[in-house]
């Protein structure tokens, strides 16, 4: 499964990227507002950063107008993928932006047909937003899982799945057993996947032990 970031924090990109675990990073204009910056300057920053798609989204809500600003988002660096979201007027521009070569992350996937129109459309990947639909009491999980089954049924559908609106590790778990393409985690969640308490209790106990026997191995 490959890991995308959630944010526009060029920061937490950078640190992160240090890992060699992140595939790539996901944006959207609330993203974007949140680090006080220029869209284009921090997108720029962020396709320097990472080999993988980074998401920059529309923010028109007509085809024309997603198109035009999809292109100039994709001017920016060949590895903007141009985020529209799921509405007719999305699908519409995923299709000609798809037709031009542009990669296009459709978002905002509430439902399993959404996602099967998405598909159809030609996105290179559709965004299910989990922690949205858990929010409401809806089990965003089986929206994954009933996207993966209807994927899988169409051999032709090559479009991958990128589990968003993630809010915790269960999530990326739960994604992970259904066999889903992508997560996209926000920092301190991508974070925590690698913590474990024992493992934080564990290398105390071996320092503590160690430290009671003197030596150094740079030093024997
Ligand atoms: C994905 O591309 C979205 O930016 C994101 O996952 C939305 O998450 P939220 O529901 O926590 O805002």
């Amino acid at each position: 499964m490959k890991f995308f970031v959630d944010t526009a924090d060029v920061e937490e990109i950078r640190d992160l990227a240090a890992t060699g675990l992140l595939d790539g990073v996901t944006t959207n204009p609330s993203l974007v507002a949140k680090s006080g910056r220029d869209v284009f300057e921090v997108l720029a920053e962020i396709c320097d950063l990472v080999e993988g798609p980074v998401s920059g989204e529309v923010t028109a809500i007509e085809h024309d107008g997603m198109v035009t600003e999809g292109r100039r988002l994709r001017d920016i660096a060949d590895n903007v993928m141009v985020k529209v979201p799921l509405t007719w007027e999305g699908l519409k521009a995923c299709r000609t932006l798809n037709q031009a070569g542009i990669q296009v992350n459709v978002t905002l996937c509430f439902s399993p047909t959404q996602a099967l129109f998405a598909a159809k459309a030609g996105a290179t990947v559709v965004s299910p937003f989990v922690g949205r639909l858990d929010d409401i009491s809806q089990d965003g999980m089986a929206l994954i899982q009933d996207i993966r089954t209807i994927f899988d049924n169409y051999e032709p559908l090559t479009t991958e799945i990128l589990v968003a609106s993630i809010r915790h590790p269960m999530h990326v778990v739960e994604a992970a057993r259904i066999g889903a393409d992508i997560c996209t985690v926000p920092p301190q969640v991508m974070r925590s996947l690698a913590s474990h308490p024992l493992t934080d209790k564990g290398l105390d106990a071996f320092l503590a032990d160690w430290g009671r026997t003197g030596q150094n191995i740079l030093e024997q």
